[in-house]
């Protein structure tokens, strides 16, 4: 994969740029104004990141994988350590399908109804490939959502679900807040 420099990225005009970033040269940025990546954090070929006013805010060391989405006029928020599969769509807008309006953004607004969300993804958060953010959701701290799924409504903190609707089947083990302990030593250590 070939990532941007950073006088490319530089020249991009995000809100902000963390250190060691890295933007797959195949990636599309719509809005960088609106779009913060914190450091260590990446996004891979053919992801689109499209920001609205709310905003993208992409925290450290998250990976964005290959063909993912994050799109929508409400905020978008990565905490720390989120890890986003293949073709991940995360929406903090939707048209509304229900029949109540037109659906599409080739149509005046007066004619849609568009649902918009906030949208955050907490420390830990893993999503598998090919699944489904929709408006509103509230992803807790180290949950993980399956390949395959579709998240309407907020997950809890640790908690495995899958499916669509996304159904919680498990409890995910919380070592990895230990394991991030030791990570940050590892750091401090080759720093000092
Ligand atoms: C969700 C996931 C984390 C669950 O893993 P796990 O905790 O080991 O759970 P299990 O494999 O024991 O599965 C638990 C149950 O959920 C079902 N299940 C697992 N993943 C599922 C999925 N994605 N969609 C629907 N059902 C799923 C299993 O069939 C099982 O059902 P059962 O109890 O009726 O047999 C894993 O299956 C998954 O989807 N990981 C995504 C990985 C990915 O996308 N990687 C991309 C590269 S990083």
């Amino acid at each position: 994969m070939t990532f941007l420099s950073r006088e490319q990225l530089e020249r991009m005009g995000f809100k902000s740029l963390g250190e060691d970033v890295k933007v797959s040269d195949k990636a599309s940025i719509y809005n960088a104004a609106n779009i913060s990546i914190g450091d260590h954090s990446r996004v891979d070929d053919f992801s689109i990141l499209s920001a609205g006013t709310g905003g993208i805010s992409i925290g450290r060391y998250c990976h964005v994988a290959c063909h993912s989405t994050l799109i929508g006029k409400a905020p978008i928020v990565l905490e720390d350590y989120v890890a986003l599969s293949a073709h991940v769509a995360i929406f903090s807008s939707t048209d509304d399908f229900s029949g109540r309006a037109m659906a599409n953004p080739t149509l005046p607004e007066e004619v849609r109804h568009v649902i918009h969300g906030n949208v955050t993804l907490h420390r830990f958060s893993a999503i598998g490939a090919n699944s489904v953010i929709l408006p509103g959701v509230d992803m807790g701290e180290g949950a993980a959502l399956g390949a395959l799924s579709l998240a309407r409504a907020s997950l809890e903190p640790f908690g495995i679900y899958v499916g669509a609707p996304a159904r919680k089947v498990s409890e995910r083990k919380r070592d990895l807040l230990e394991v991030e302990k030791q990570f940050r030593s590892m750091l401090m250590a080759r720093t000092a």
